[in-house]
């Protein structure tokens, strides 16, 4: 129960409780000056409830959202093994099975955990601002 791991948390990664200094303006985009890059609104979270993966986009970067038991993930949507869509496959807990050759990934990290692939996924920071999902790009 290590909360470094948690989605939900002060870190910078997983989902933390929006009071971060990012702007609430009405944009969908708002560009915080500082840090690593910008936080693009995705999703709402009625549409990516709990055990569902949900396919967005941002920023041209395809990305799929993990909702593990009410923690958000986000990673990049390209399998590792041959770059076919993540969001194709299933969650179970927090590990996601790519439909097209079984490869499993830890959402919370991205990492490979099961064959075929062996590469990580890039994974992005995710922010619950109300409830509307972003994404750090
Ligand atoms: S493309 Fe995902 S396991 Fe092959």
């Amino acid at each position: 129960m290590s909360n470094e791991s948690s989605g939900v948390s002060n870190g910078s990664s997983g989902v933390s409780d929006g009071s971060s200094d990012v702007s609430n303006g009405s944009s969908d985009v708002s560009d915080e000056g500082q840090g690593d890059g910008t936080w693009v609104k995705v999703a709402d979270l009625s549409e990516c409830p709990p055990g569902q993966l949900l396919e967005v986009e941002a920023e041209k970067e395809r990305i799929v959202l993990a909702n593990v038991d009410g923690d958000l993930y986000a990673l990049q949507n390209r399998c590792s093994h041959q770059d076919l869509p993540l969001s194709d496959g299933e969650l179970d807990g927090d590990r996601l099975e790519c439909l097209y050759h079984g490869a499993r990934f830890d959402v919370c990290t991205g990492k490979a955990v099961g064959l075929p692939a062996i590469k990580p996924v890039e994974t992005y920071a995710v922010e619950l601002r109300g409830q509307e999902i972003y994404v750090q790009i």
